[in-house]
């Protein structure tokens, strides 16, 4: 029920909306009722059924009557050929009326609907993004991407034309009712103990109803999941050969998914066609006890013929009134799911300060961190990175280098020890404004489908066309820039020119200098790249390192020896620290890697 009320809450911007196709369908849910009752007696008057005959129906009856008549009389006219055009003219009119109100908030709810859903994707992918990194590390792409999606779809279309169906059917089925009851209570309780039957069925078939539907639900999360792996990372796939092995998953997600989709509608066929006959049978039932009647002289035939017609009609409000719990049984899930995201609990604490600019240095102390809380990544760190002072972390891969950056940026909190900017813990930071404080280049970059300019000004993008040209000419990227076919307006990113490994790689570090960072981190700039490029990067890098903090990883160390202070990490572990020269001279792991490395070069 919270979540539904939730879910109702996305509403309250358009309540006028909603109030106006509210009174729409109840207008409507009269319609139809109103046309049954009044043509009854006016055929009844019509072909010369007099009133008086209807004896038995008693009180309710002529109440039924008195009332018509003051409302309807009007109907009536002296001859019968005048009163038969009043009464075309009446029924024509109606169902104009009743298709404008019809069309009309049919509009409304369109409207309603789409923006209702408009506003929860935004919301859904507004918190997203606001998710700390490590969420991101436990959930697949595909799965998240399906719950802006599909799901979002789900909650809404399961539960929007709920709303439209309880306040329309329930008009209906009372109005219908009364008059079902007006004309003959006795028939309307023969009527009502023969429908027992096809609630038991409904009943029954909700259960399984609800079973496949959550299968279906689930299998397409997971073909959804295979497709995003298999198209993200298609160049793997293809370099390993695996593409029968994802296909072979992808036809099996999507056998499960047929599976429980055929079974859905085996179960949701059969429905309406036993209720149908149960319903024909309740029908018959009452015409053959409603006949006695009339042979009895109880009842009128066009009153009998009436009361099917209501029966008739009360049909279909009330199944489309069972079918709703199931429905929103759907929404429900699918609700819970997008919002148990958007309220995930795990979120790093902000802090309230605003971050200064960096005056001394920042320093790890004892710093202990591990991602799953089982298996130590990082254990006693304890380092320095002094302002305008370059520091490198070497070390083979897997040894926590990049964890160490992600713990300085505030990608995650360590589990034990502090990390201090001038002596403050970040932890009192606000993050956005700490995070400003760094530039990162990161082993490979991303560039958004978006003008070149577009991509270096990420982080700051009201920067002019020279503060752009600045930092792309820093960054040996203005060149190469200016040879492109619309050169800072060209565009770039998947869906426009595709640039090398080494070009992205500029691109990236004049974005990270664009905002002017205190302190730039660069996680193995170069480590994607030819020889070539290598090179026309790491000038790029010496030359903008000069003056200002840096943290530098790398795996080649001919790009950290001139480096104040390397620290060599080992199982998350520092082992070795000092200067190139001091390292080497130490004859420790620094120099038996350093070794290994240049010889490399040499053979
Ligand atoms: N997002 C993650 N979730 C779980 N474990 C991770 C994650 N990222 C890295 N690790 C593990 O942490 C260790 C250190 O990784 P990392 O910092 O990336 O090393 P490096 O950058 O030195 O290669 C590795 O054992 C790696 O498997
Ligand atoms: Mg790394």
């Amino acid at each position: 029920m919270r979540t539904f009320l939730r879910v109702a809450g996305f509403l309250r911007p358009y309540w006028w909306l909603f109030l106006l196709t509210f009174a729409g369908n109840v207008l409507l849910g009269s319609i139809g009722a109103v046309t049954m009752a009044v043509i009854e007696p006016v055929l009844g008057t019509l072909f010369g059924t007099s009133t008086a005959a209807a004896t038995t129906t008693g009180a309710a009856a002529s109440l039924k009557e008195r009332v018509f008549s003051l409302l309807f009389g009007w109907l009536v006219a002296p001859s019968p050929a005048a009163t038969l055009v009043h009464l075309a003219w009446f029924i024509v009119g109606l169902f104009v009326a009743k298709n404008i109100i019809k069309y009309a908030s049919g509009q409304l709810n369109v409207r309603l609907s789409e923006w209702v859903i408009r506003d929860m994707r935004q919301l859904v992918f507004e918190r997203l993004l606001k998710l700390p990194v490590s969420f991101f590390n436990r959930s697949k792409a595909g799965e998240l991407i399906a719950l802006v999606t599909s799901e979002v779809t789900t909650m809404h279309s399961a539960l929007m034309p709920f709303v439209v169906t309880l306040v329309r059917a329930p008009v209906e089925i009372v109005l219908l009712l009364a008059l079902l009851i007006a004309i003959s209570p006795l028939l309307t309780l023969v009527a009502l103990s023969t429908s027992v039957g096809t609630l038991l069925l409904i009943r029954t078939a909700r259960h399984y109803l609800r079973r496949y539907s959550q299968r279906m639900q689930h299998a397409a999360a997971q073909y959804t999941s295979t497709l995003q792996e298999g198209v993200a990372g298609i160049r793997i796939v293809k370099a390993f050969g695996s593409e029968r092995r994802l296909v072979s998953r992808f036809a099996s997600d999507l056998e499960r998914y047929v599976r429980s989709a055929v079974k859905l509608s085996a179960v949701s066929d059969l429905v309406p066609a036993i209720g149908e006959t149960l319903a024909i049978a309740a029908l018959a039932v009452v015409l053959v006890v409603g006949g006695h009647q009339v042979f009895n002289g109880t009842l009128r035939g066009a009153d009998l013929m009436t009361f099917l017609f209501a029966l008739f009609a009360i049909m279909a409000p009330v199944a489309s009134l069972v079918g709703v719990p199931g429905q929103v049984q759907r929404g429900i899930v699918a609700a819970e799911r997008v919002f148990a995201i958007v309220d995930s609990a795990d979120r790093l604490s902000d802090g309230t300060a605003e971050c200064p600019p960096l005056v001394r240095h920042i320093r790890f102390e004892h710093v202990h961190f591990s991602y799953d809380e089982q298996r130590a990544v990082l254990e006693d760190i304890t380092l320095e990175l002094p302002r305008g002072k370059t520091v490198a972390l070497v070390g083979l891969s897997g040894s926590g280098k990049s964890t160490i950056a992600d713990l300085l940026v505030r990608f995650y909190d360590p589990q034990h020890g502090r990390i201090l900017y001038d002596g403050t813990d970040i932890r009192t930071f606000r993050l956005e404004s700490y995070r400003r404080r760094f530039g990162v280049v990161a082993q490979d970059t991303m560039l958004f489908n978006d003008t070149v300019a577009a991509n270096i000004a990420l982080a700051k993008p009201d920067a002019s066309a020279e503060e752009i040209e600045r930092v792309a000419r820093l960054a040996h990227a203005h060149e190469f820039i200016m040879q492109l076919p619309q050169g800072y307006d060209t565009l770039v990113g998947d869906r426009g020119v595709q640039l090398s490994g080494g070009q992205r790689q500029r691109i990236a570090i004049a974005r990270a200098l664009l905002a002017d960072p205190d302190v730039l981190i660069f996680d193995e700039a170069t480590s994607a790249l030819d020889s070539e490029s290598e090179l026309l990067v790491q000038q790029a890098i010496g030359e903008v390192l000069r003056d200002r903090t840096a943290l530098v990883i790398a795996h080649r160390l001919s790009t950290v020896r001139d480096a104040d202070v390397i620290y060599v990490l080992d199982r998350g572990r520092i082992i070795e620290q000092g200067t190139h020269a001091a390292l080497l001279a130490r004859e420790g792991m620094y120099a038996t890697l350093y070794a290994l490395q240049t010889e490399g070069v040499r053979l």
